[in-house]
């Protein structure tokens, strides 16, 4: 018998030991009790971090979406899959059945299939957080589609870059979004997007906020009237378990983004079963994660992860603060939400607010509380602790990336002794390792390092869209034989972990992962810029804002440097998206290098910090000067 749902710290630690002494046999358990395969696998894990090239249940034949929606219509059919609560409190919420989602997949997938998309072939998804999102993602799944879910807060030029990777032949989209008291223009970017791309033939919207938009003859299709008069029945496409599922896009330090391949059945197996322990979900709960699913977080713990266990999972189409600072609160009275996920960042914009938003609130239908995305401060986890959970529902902060598919380090609700700013310990059959700079693991407790996995597990990214060999370079070349995460992390005397931050070029902001290349290639564009550099320093509610370093080819007056901060940021909104603006701007003469020519980030950190007692050793650099003068002129 597999040990699905973990009851007790002993159990966790003797299940824990189990994973760790035979990796394969854990897994396969596991895979075996819990979810319907077409064919069994002939090999449960081959794998070799130098090539680098890893595989779970190879041999093995299944559908996700029969995992995620058919095995649960017998006994649960009319149960709600998704909750969806619109932007709007007086819109009405919907109920979606397990039923009902059934249909509305496969109608979805009927549409796909009419317009040519086959196995394999890639389908961006530029939706905001409405049904069609988790219903065309899946349908993608149904039919073996690959899909690549675009954040809809990226701008069109990040859509393009996006699109053109990995080469999609469709967009799925809408006419606008909500977003608080605003809408937003999707299809416009859209559009704007699509005059640099070429593979894509055909593009289906829906219709959300009614405005008037354009719709270009023989490539843009109106979703609804296609759905309504598709068929109800799909056969789900039996897919290896290596096929990929979807791909998605994360920042890295050089500039194109990363398309992380993910694949089938590893995927499915690691998601289901973190989110049922980590969650501790039981059949009446009511689940809701606040994470948009153009992130990692809605993929695995909005849609995949939650319907694999036929849970209910509530998907929020709005904001934290419309139509007041209460919407969260509001929605969990409503829904009687069991378990609320959210970021720190949200948390701490909350804690900013009165009090009595959350105060006036019942929240007792809660039992846990999650956080991801970011390292939790102390006195936002005791908020979060002491106002929303009353002291009686655990918080798993829950530590994992976009390249992991699933969460990693986190406690188990009510199993777990919690500790304010530790992810805890590792979820079975994840083991990581602290390394030095040298290369060598750190072992013993009390020791800090760089955070890395020292065995494959099966919901890891197999590899970069078109680009193996970055793949390679980034997460197996640092350390041998080990997955290097990017982070650096300290274990404490009981062996908890703590995740203290990126230890490369990625800046995390308000949750986001950023890196700092494509924004200084997007600053560089401006003509009068000559060079740049931007470092994170600490927000009280983003954690992370951005500090940009720019040196001007010419230095004029005053008035015309305004202008050129308003069209950095101007740059940075179209190249990207408004959530990589700067915060600040400081023009400068000069940046402090290495004799190598290397720019020392470390510095102009400690400058934007405000951090100057200790710069270290300034003398070896190539251009000392300039960092008083920096120091001298810093905002
Ligand atoms: C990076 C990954 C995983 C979903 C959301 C982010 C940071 C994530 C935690 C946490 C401290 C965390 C790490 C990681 N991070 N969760 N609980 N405590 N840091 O996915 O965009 O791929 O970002 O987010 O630095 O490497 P992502």
């Amino acid at each position: 018998m597999s040990n699905y749902s973990i009851k007790n710290l002993e159990e966790y630690f003797q299940v824990y030991r189990k994973s760790v002494r035979n990796p394969e046999m854990f897994w396969e358990e596991i895979a075996e009790e819990h979810f319907i395969w077409r064919k069994r696998w002939d090999k449960v894990l081959s794998w070799d971090f130098k090539k680098p090239e890893i595989k779970w249940f190879e041999g093995a034949k299944l559908n996700i979406t029969e995992n995620c929606i058919d095995r649960h219509l017998r006994t649960k059919g009319e149960k709600t899959a998704i909750l969806f609560e619109p932007n709007d409190p007086k819109e009405d919420a919907q109920h979606i059945t397990y039923n009902r989602l059934y249909e509305r997949v496969n109608q979805f997938a009927n549409v796909l299939k009419d317009h040519g998309i086959k196995k394999g072939d890639r389908v961006c998804i530029y939706l905001p957080m409405i049904p069609e999102l988790a219903i065309s993602t899946l349908a993608c799944a149904r039919i073996g589609a690959v899909h690549s879910v675009v954040f809809a807060g990226f701008s069109s030029k990040a859509l393009a870059t996006r699109i053109n990777d990995s080469s999609c032949k469709m967009v799925i989209t809408s006419d606008g979004s909500y977003r608080g008291s605003k809408t937003i223009d999707l299809k416009g970017i859209v559009d704007e997007a699509l005059e640099e791309c070429t593979s894509v033939d055909t593009v289906l919207v829906a219709k959300r906020i009614n405005s008037e938009i354009k719709m270009k003859k023989g490539r843009d299709k109106w979703l609804k009237p296609l759905l309504e008069a598709a068929s109800v029945e799909c056969a789900p496409e039996i897919m290896d378990a290596e096929d990929p599922l979807f791909i998605l896009y994360t920042s890295g330090s050089t500039g194109m983004p990363k398309g992380m391949v993910h694949t089938t059945a590893g995927y499915m197996v690691y998601t289901a079963y973190t989110f049922k322990n980590v969650f501790n979900y039981r059949q009446n709960d009511v689940y809701w994660c606040t994470a948009d699913i153009g992130w990692i977080t809605g993929h695995s713990y909005i849609v995949y992860g939650p319907l694999a266990n036929g849970a209910t999972t509530v998907m929020f189409e709005g904001v934290p603060n419309y139509p007041d600072w209460g919407r969260f609160w509001d929605v969990i009275d409503k829904h009687k939400v069991t378990q609320f996920y959210t970021a720190p960042t949200a948390i701490r914009a909350l804690a900013k607010e009165n009090i009595e938003c959350v105060d006036k609130h019942n929240l007792s239908s809660l039992k846990v509380l999650g956080t991801v995305g970011e390292p939790i401060n102390e006195e936002a986890w005791h908020w979060y602790n002491d106002n929303v959970g009353k002291k009686k529902s655990p918080i798993v902060d829950t530590w994992w990336q976009t390249e992991t598919g699933g969460i990693m380090i986190t406690s188990l609700p009510y199993i777990t002794p919690t500790k304010p700013t530790y992810a805890t310990l590792p979820f079975p059959g994840i083991q990581p390792a602290l390394m030095d700079e040298n290369g060598e693991e750190i072992t013993g407790n009390q020791v800090d390092g760089r955070l890395c996995v020292k065995y494959p597990w099966p919901s890891m990214a197999r590899t970069i869209w078109g680009n193996h060999q970055r793949y390679k370079e980034t997460y197996f070349s640092a350390f041998e034989d080990m997955y290097f995460t990017g982070d650096g992390a300290l274990r404490d005397e009981v062996g908890y972990y703590r995740i203290t931050g990126r230890v490369d070029d990625v800046i995390i902001v308000s949750g986001h992962n950023l890196g700092t290349a494509p924004i200084e290639d997007a600053i560089n564009e401006h003509q009068a810029v000559a060079e740049s550099a931007i470092v994170g320093f600490p927000h009280d509610i983003k954690g992370n804002a951005l500090y940009g370093y720019v040196i001007l080819k010419e230095t004029g007056e005053s008035r015309k440097h305004e202008n050129v901060r308003k069209e950095i940021n101007q740059l940075i909104t179209e190249h990207i998206g408004p959530i990589a603006k700067l915060d600040k701007i400081q023009f400068v003469k000069g940046l402090p290098k290495t004799r190598s020519g290397k720019i020392m980030r470390r510095i102009l950190r400690k400058i934007a910090s405000k951090d100057t007692s200790n710069l270290g050793d300034t003398s070896t650099l190539l251009n000392p000067e300039v960092v008083q003068d920096i120091i001298d002129h810093s905002i």
